[in-house]
């Protein structure tokens, strides 16, 4: 006779340590199950994660205690209908096609560049320190046209503003701090919307005080709150995404070697690892009516936490789903950065991530500049560093052995 192995707890040192145990333990035996410790049902398995982000029903409600009181209002993850489309099409059209290829893509070139030139020389670097953490965020403020000058305090709000997203055990002192940095965020930004709405430029945050839609246009707290949610939304989970493909690929170095010789295989490096290592590992919904799902019933108005880092290694839906492949066939880089994905990392349907395209230009330009920068690559500590965070996750450090090459030239195939 077999025994059920007991639920998994989210909240545990065992799950933070390494989730993805508990993850099959919750598809093979609980593939829905209410949680005590967040009152919330845990779903696991992709095809439901994959409908609760597709389906009408699966309303973002919940983000009205989980993310506006830190950003000081609404924001597009929980709007809804009509709502929800102008506001997107008033956004969206920064983040993709000529915007970003004309206007953006120098701008996340000079930034990569400029970082990699603080440890160009160095014999070993830590490239989440030195390099992940602060690429998106400084990618963001330049578009944005704020103060570099501005860097530090702007990451530090940024930081409060996500734990306060990311408190599934509702600490009040996280709580708290993540509300006043909203606070504060807002109070630094309002004077200079001020300034772009008088004389408006060529950045992000002009577009966002001069962007019109069916007669719409933003008003300042929409924009500060907007603001608050593209650090939020756009830094530590391009950070750990990056940070994790290249830790990815120094472990498997037969896999590096393709990518060094073949620079198009990047967007595939970047797709398998959101799904292998998702930076968002799960994310709430809240049911308007009564659904049924694997494993039984969710009533109306209860939260539904939707584990993507399960539904990314399903073996209903992937051949090794444990085994980081960049050249997997179940996977397809090429709608891999639209609603459109055969992965969750990115959320499916209406609310999938704006940022998409943004977060793999940003990759795909960091990881060939680091690749040309350096010809060779290696854990420093011998050991893969692992990855931390139960919300979001990804490598904490990544201390790296460099062998630098020509100074941008790129350095011949070993
Ligand atoms: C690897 C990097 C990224 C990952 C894994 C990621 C993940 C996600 C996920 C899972 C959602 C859906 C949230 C929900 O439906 O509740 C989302 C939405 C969103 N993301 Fe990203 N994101 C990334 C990069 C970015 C970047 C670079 C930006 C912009 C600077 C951004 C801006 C947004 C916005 C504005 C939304 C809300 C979209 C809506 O509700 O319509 N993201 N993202």
């Amino acid at each position: 006779m077999t025994t059920l192995p007991q639920p998994p707890d989210i909240l545990s040192p065992e799950f933070a340590a390494d989730p993805y145990p508990a993850y099959r333990i919750l598809r093979e035996h609980y593939p829905l199950f209410h949680h005590p410790g967040t009152d919330s049902f845990l779903i696991s398995r992709y095809e439901d994660v994959a409908r609760a982000f597709r389906d009408p029903v699966f309303t973002s409600d919940n983000y009205e205690w989980q993310l506006e009181p830190a950003h000081g209002g609404r924001t597009l993850p929980q709007m809804s209908g009509r709502e929800h489309a102008v506001r997107r099409a008033l956004v969206a059209p920064a983040f993709r096609g000529r915007e970003l290829r004309e206007k953006f893509l120098p701008v996340i070139e000079r930034n990569a560049r400029e970082l990699i030139d603080t440890f160009r020389d160095a014999a070993e670097t830590d490239l989440v320190a030195r390099f992940a953490t602060r690429f998106p965020i400084n990618v963001i403020v330049d578009m944005l046209g704020l103060d570099r000058a501005d860097h530090d305090r702007l990451h530090g709000w940024y930081a409060s503003v996500v734990g306060f997203l990311s408190n599934l055990a509702q600490d009040p002192e996280i709580a708290d701090a993540g509300l006043r940095a909203g606070r504060e965020l807002a109070a630094y930004l309002l004077p200079i919307i001020q300034e772009r709405r008088a004389a408006p430029g060529d950045d992000l945050l002009s577009t966002l005080c001069t962007a019109e839609v069916e007669g719409t246009r933003m008003n300042d707290q929409d924009i500060t709150s907007f603001v608050s949610l593209l650090l939020a939304a756009g830094g530590e989970t391009t950070d750990k995404a990056l940070a994790a493909l290249v830790r990815h690929l120094l472990a498997h170095p037969d896999q590096l070697a393709a990518v060094r010789a073949d620079r198009s295989l990047i967007p595939a490096a970047f797709a398998e690892t959101l799904r292998y290592t998702p930076p968002v590992q799960m994310i709430m919904r809240q049911p308007a009516a009564e659904v049924t799902l694997s494993g039984g019933t969710v009533p109306a108005g209860a939260t539904v936490t939707c584990l993507i880092g399960s539904a990314n290694r399903d073996e209903r839906h992937y051949a090794r789903p444990d085994t980081f492949d960049v050249l997997r066939g179940d996977l397809t880089p090429a709608t891999a950065f639209s609603a459109a994905a055969d992965h969750v990392a990115f959320a499916l349907g209406r609310h999938f991530c704006v940022g998409a395209l943004l977060a793999k230009t940003e990759v795909e330009v960091a990881v060939n500049q680091l690749l040309d920068a350096f010809p060779a690559m290696d854990f420093a500590e011998g050991t893969v560093p692992a990855d931390a965070g139960v919300f979001t996750r990804g490598p904490e450090r990544l201390r790296v052995r460099l062998v630098p090459g020509n100074d941008g030239v790129r350095a011949p195939e070993a």
